[in-house]
């Protein structure tokens, strides 16, 4: 491995899940770990296949997706922040790698083998816990994504869709949060089921409404649709 493929000292503390280590083991850890940089576009893991190793997310954004028959992508999650990270789930289950990340703008990852996580997860429990805790948050998301597609309309999911991200990315204004590099009409698509015509036609109607002002790719959201409904 070339330095430049090394973990810099001191970056595994930086990130949530490996903040609680010792000099030791964070430092015995950085030996193993690889840092491999992707493409926008590029595919990280595939749906499907054998999962071998660990991703923590140092710089860039990457999206968890499923494709249909069709070929129409479904968005699961989208990580964004430093020490953000995937692949744990085939790793732990030994099952095949349940979904496909791809690198949705230049990314760079720290990638750990899955013998050395596996390793590591029985000497470090505090690290199973923020595992599992972080696998508990992405469950509650998951169920609050069920219970919208099962109990909500279009109009009423983009309307929930649109809350969390201004909730998450927004900024405060006195008329709402605004939303500075909004996703686009396929990205929100993608993420609450529904085709880009479709959520082309309900932003309209939550323009029309005064719920939104979109213009180019800001998007304003206003204090009535963060109320909820
Ligand atoms: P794994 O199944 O190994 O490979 C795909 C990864 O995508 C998976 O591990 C998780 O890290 C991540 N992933 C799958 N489903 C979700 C989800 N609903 N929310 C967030 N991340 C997910």
């Amino acid at each position: 491995m070339s330095d430049s493929d090394r973990a810099p000292p001191g970056l595994l503390r930086s990130v949530p899940l490996f903040a609680e280590l010792d000099d030791a083991a964070a430092a015995a850890l950085e030996r193993l770990a690889r840092r491999r940089a992707f493409a926008e576009g590029e595919v990280i893991v595939s749906e499907a296949e054998r999962g071998d190793a660990l991703f923590l997310l140092l710089s860039g954004k990457v999206k968890v997706v499923l494709y249909g028959e069709s070929g129409r992508e479904v968005i699961l999650s989208t990580f964004k922040t430093r020490g953000d990270f995937f692949g744990e789930m085939s790793l732990l289950d030994d099952e095949p790698r349940s979904a496909t990340v791809l690198a949705s703008a230049p990314s760079t990852l720290l990638v750990l083998s899955r013998a050395d996580f596996r390793a590591h997860l029985a000497r470090h429990p505090g690290v199973a816990v923020q595992v599992m805790t972080e696998l508990s948050r992405r469950l509650r998301r998951a169920d609050a994504v069920i219970g919208d597609l099962a109990l909500l309309d279009v109009l009423g999911r983009l309307a929930a869709r649109l809350r969390d991200l201004a909730l998450a990315d927004g900024e405060a204004t006195p008329e709402g949060r605004v939303i500075r590099n909004r996703p686009t009409q396929a990205e929100i698509a993608g993420t609450i089921g529904a085709s880009r015509e479709t959520v082309s036609r309900a932003l309209s109607e939550l323009a029309r409404r005064g719920d939104v002002v979109l213009t180019g790719r800001r998007l304003l959201v206003r204090h009535r649709l963060l109320r909820g409904p």
